[in-house]
């Protein structure tokens, strides 16, 4: 007889039962468009859609490392609209910080640059910013160190900010990983975790850019993966034990947290 079909109940009644207790997680972009920063591939509203007007070569280009070495301003001209102040981490973010706080985040991969994740509670031990996390700055050539304060007025008024080193005429690059350039050290790593894993999660992610769009591959046989995302991505939902829930992922966590008996920690925590 043909083994029944998972889903977020039976999911989560293994959760309750401890028979899942290590969980990877991948988020992106799309854990942190209701904190009101656009994800950057869905059509219109995402940011690739908005850049015609800059006339790129590509719209990746704007995070290219060769493109930025010779023309950081389309950059420096969106930069305002992704740079994290004052935003408030969703309620992905806090789903994310109850896992952690049930002992049961193994390890958190996101590529999101906000670093919204610890501010909501993750430990940052747990996570790792594989695309980098925008808290610094340094010269895109002698890679000198520059000020916050004068960063965050460059990027207030849209212009590009060039370094103070005498003789050195580089743009200033926020420390996140562009296209063109190495993920951290730590990533060879921290990707040993995931066989680990008893149950993968993807957030908010189309899985386009590798090599995260290769982690949730990366698990051991039969482990069971959940999808929270408003479409289906790269191929997840093609394995007999993967569950999709497709729409907001602030839903798709109250969801599953009401399936595990958390839905009112869950409201709690992220009004804390
Ligand atoms: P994408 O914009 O490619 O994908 C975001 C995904 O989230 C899409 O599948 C959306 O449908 C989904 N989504 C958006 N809003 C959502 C919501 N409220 N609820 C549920 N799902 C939602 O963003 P990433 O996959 O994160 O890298 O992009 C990966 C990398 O490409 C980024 O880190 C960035 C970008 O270029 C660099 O720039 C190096």
């Amino acid at each position: 007889t043909a083994k029944p079909k998972n889903t977020i109940q039976s999911i989560a009644d293994r959760i309750k039962t401890n028979q899942i207790t290590r969980i990877i997680v991948l988020t992106g972009a799309g854990i942190s468009t209701s904190a009101g920063i656009p994800d950057f591939r869905t059509p219109k509203t995402g940011l690739y859609d908005r850049l015609a007007p800059l006339k790129l070569p590509s719209p990746e280009s704007i995070f290219h490392i060769s493109y930025f070495s010779h023309s950081p301003e389309p950059f420096y001209a969106i930069a305002q609209a992704r740079h994290p102040t004052t935003l408030k981490p969703t309620l992905s973010h806090a789903f994310l910080a109850l896992l952690a706080k049930k002992n049961l985040l193994h390890f958190l991969f996101t590529q999101n640059i906000d670093g919204l994740e610890e501010d909501a509670g993750v430990p940052a031990e747990k996570i790792l910013w594989t695309h980098g996390n925008w808290k610094d700055q340094h010269c895109s050539k002698c890679k000198s160190a520059y000020p916050d304060n004068m960063m965050r007025k460059a990027i207030r008024a849209g212009d590009v900010p060039y370094c103070l080193a005498p003789k050195c005429d580089g743009a200033i690059k926020p420390d996140v990983v562009f296209f063109g350039e190495s993920l951290p050290e730590e990533f060879d790593e921290k990707v040993k975790l995931i066989p680990e894993a008893d149950l993968m999660i993807v957030m908010g992610t189309s899985l386009r850019v590798a090599p995260c769009s290769g982690i949730q591959r990366m698990m051991g046989p039969g482990v069971p993966r959940v999808l929270i995302n408003m479409e289906r991505c790269g191929d997840m939902g093609s394995q007999d034990g993967d569950v999709c829930i497709l729409g907001d992922c602030d839903e798709g966590v109250s969801e599953f947290a009401e399936a595990l008996g958390w839905g009112d920690e869950l409201k709690a925590l992220w009004e804390e």
